[in-house]
């Protein structure tokens, strides 16, 4: 199974070794983080009907789904995000709690691009999402939770913050079709402003007028700036609300430490946003990919026939942010104490099992190693990086005792099998 057939396919990847511990740590860390945040879990499936992304996913991830009939002809494809299938379980399920109601997720997405470093055709992202909560709290609630697992893994971060509201009331007001102004901003996430610019040309010359100065418009300038479009009183105070949410936000973050840019070039790529929407970056490194992005998306429930929901959520791309700790060279784990329990011969195995059972009871992993010879044990354990090893030969077994070797200074002792948990704990331990 060594052959260029079995290498798995062109932008998928086996995660084994540190590459895979790195992942769980991730994961688990993540989920950590949102169930002390007061977030609760929900897990999608991993293919949908093609037509829940079809509505509102955004030209990009569109180009690049993978869609396939199944046996039954059905349209299906591979989730290429989570958010369209989080609106459609609180749809189903969930609209019936107690709001907002706090969901948190992490699961596999599936996306045809082009591979390169940091961007595959499967990867993973951990997500958070809020419903039926309006006020800017929703909003703080999603991006803190996200800066704390950050913070966490030691991954300083900075936020890129934009309206789009602001870009749609424009070409709402001047009457630019929705499909059309999803394709504006589909550009203007390419960077490809001028064509953004020529196709708005085409649709109306007052409308690029104000889309060229709000594209370099700073932030203290945008709430003037909204009261001169001209926007009919309802969609005006809807405006306004959506830019306050984006200055209370961006203040909020500031206050609390992080960075946090305006910048009214940032759309994202996805079609279903409504007013906030911000990145994640990364600072201090060469490598800098966008780890994560959100927004608000108000109504999305509407499209998949459900009644209007405030809803807001955001997702981290968790294999770019592996690699970028990866390429830091500082991963911060737990601090695991590895220990391998030794059953030498004439000792009943399960002597072993009963050792590790109280090893995993004071978070200390180990696993049962038996041995006929004990230097050939204590070379497997080295060379398996093992912390300490437990050795249990027939003399400690007789006598209730085992003996705890410590495997980077080579230092043993003998101890009581039943003060083993308390020598563990005061002798080596609190030691590291
Ligand atoms: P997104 O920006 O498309 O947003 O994806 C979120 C993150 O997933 C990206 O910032 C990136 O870190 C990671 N990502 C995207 N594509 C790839 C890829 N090909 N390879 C590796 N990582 C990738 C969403 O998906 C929205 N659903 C986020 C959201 C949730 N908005 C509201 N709620």
């Amino acid at each position: 199974m060594t052959g260029k057939d079995y290498l798995p396919p062109r932008g998928m990847r086996d995660l084994a070794g540190f590459d895979a511990e790195l992942h769980e740590y991730l994961v688990s860390e993540f989920k950590r983080i949102a169930v002390l945040n007061g977030f609760k879990p929900v897990i999608p499936p991993t293919i949908e009907f093609f037509k829940l992304f079809e509505a509102k996913s955004g030209e990009e991830i569109k180009k690049t789904m993978y869609v396939f009939e199944d046996k039954a002809g059905r349209l299906v494809a591979l989730r290429p995000e989570v958010t369209a299938s989080v609106v459609r379980i609180y749809l189903r399920l969930l609209r019936g709690e107690i709001k907002p109601v706090r969901l948190y997720y992490v699961s596999q997405c599936f996306r045809y691009e082009e591979p390169q470093k940091g961007r595959y055709r499967e990867f993973w992202q951990g997500g958070l999402e809020i419903f039926g909560d309006p006020s800017l709290n929703a909003d703080l609630a999603v991006a803190l939770t996200a800066s704390r697992f950050l913070d966490e893994i030691s991954i300083k971060h900075c936020y890129v913050v934009s309206n789009v509201a602001v870009h749609r009331a424009i070409m709402k007001k001047y009457d630019v079709p929705s499909d059309i102004q999803d394709h504006i901003l589909h550009l203007i996430d390419k960077s490809q402003i001028d064509e953004a610019i020529s196709v708005l040309e085409k649709q109306s010359s007052e409308a690029v007028d104000l889309m060229k100065r709000l594209l370099v418009l700073p932030l203290d300038k945008l709430l003037e700036f909204v009261e001169e479009i001209g926007l009919s009183e309802e969609e005006y105070s809807k405006i306004i609300n959506e830019t306050k949410r984006i200055i209370g936000f961006i203040e909020g973050l500031k206050e609390l430490g992080y960075k946090a840019i305006y910048d009214p070039t940032l759309v994202r790529g996805l079609a279903y946003y409504t007013g906030l929407i911000y990145e994640y970056k990364v600072e201090d490194v060469e490598f800098n990919p966008s780890i994560g992005g959100g927004g608000r998306y108000d109504g999305l429930t509407t499209v998949y026939d459900g009644p209007f929901e405030y809803s807001t959520g955001l997702a981290l791309g968790l294999d770019r942010i592996a690699l970028i700790l990866k390429d830091k060279g500082q991963v911060k784990t737990p601090v695991i104490v590895n220990t391998v329990i030794i059953v030498l011969e004439k000792v009943p195995l399960i002597a072993g099992y009963k050792i590790l059972s109280r090893l995993i009871s004071i978070g200390v992993s180990g696993w049962v190693l038996r041995a006929k010879k004990i230097g050939k044990a204590l070379s497997t354990a080295s060379r398996k990086n093992v912390d300490y090893a437990i050795i249990i030969g027939k003399r400690e077994y007789e006598s209730g005792k085992v003996a705890v070797k410590d495997m980077n200074t080579g230092e043993q002792i003998v101890v009581d099998i039943d003060s083993l948990e308390k020598t563990l704990v005061e002798k080596i331990l609190s030691k590291r």
